[in-house]
């Protein structure tokens, strides 16, 4: 009679902690553009892209500032510069569906306005 009241407890205990899971897993979700498009960026253009840099063109980066100045601070333009490529970046049209290039442009400007932090 002991254990059942013991486990009756131990299950009182654990019961609310259920919904607080199912919750951060519902948030991931959510945002599933910024997952997908942060494993195209990982994979196509962290090489030169590191922490929103430009290791080929260091004026050229994705920190929020510069892509404004350079009008890419939108996911139209990052879509369009991933696509057709420009100078020595080369375009991702043949290599990336359009979902996976709206994805990763969203995710530029989402880290961008986080400053990449
Ligand atoms: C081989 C290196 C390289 C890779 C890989 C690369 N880029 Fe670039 N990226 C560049 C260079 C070089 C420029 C500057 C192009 C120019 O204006 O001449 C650039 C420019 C940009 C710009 C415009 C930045 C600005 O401030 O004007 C964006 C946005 C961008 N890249 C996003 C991406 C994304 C997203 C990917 C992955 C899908 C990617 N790049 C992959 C080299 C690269």
């Amino acid at each position: 009679m002991k254990i059942i009241a013991f486990l009756l407890a131990i299950l009182l205990v654990t019961m609310p902690i259920a919904p607080a899971l199912a919750d951060q897993v519902s948030n991931l979700e959510r945002v599933p553009e910024l997952s997908t498009g942060a494993k195209a960026f990982d994979l196509h253009c962290a090489g030169c892209h590191i922490n929103g840099g430009n290791i080929v063109r260091r004026g050229k980066n994705l920190k929020l500032k510069t892509l404004q100045k350079n009008h890419m601070d939108s996911i139209e333009a990052i879509a369009t510069i991933v696509t057709n490529g420009k100078g020595n970046m080369s375009a991702y049209r043949d290599r990336l569906p359009p979902e996976q290039i709206q994805a990763v442009a969203g995710y530029v400007l989402d880290r961008a306005q986080a400053d990449w932090r």
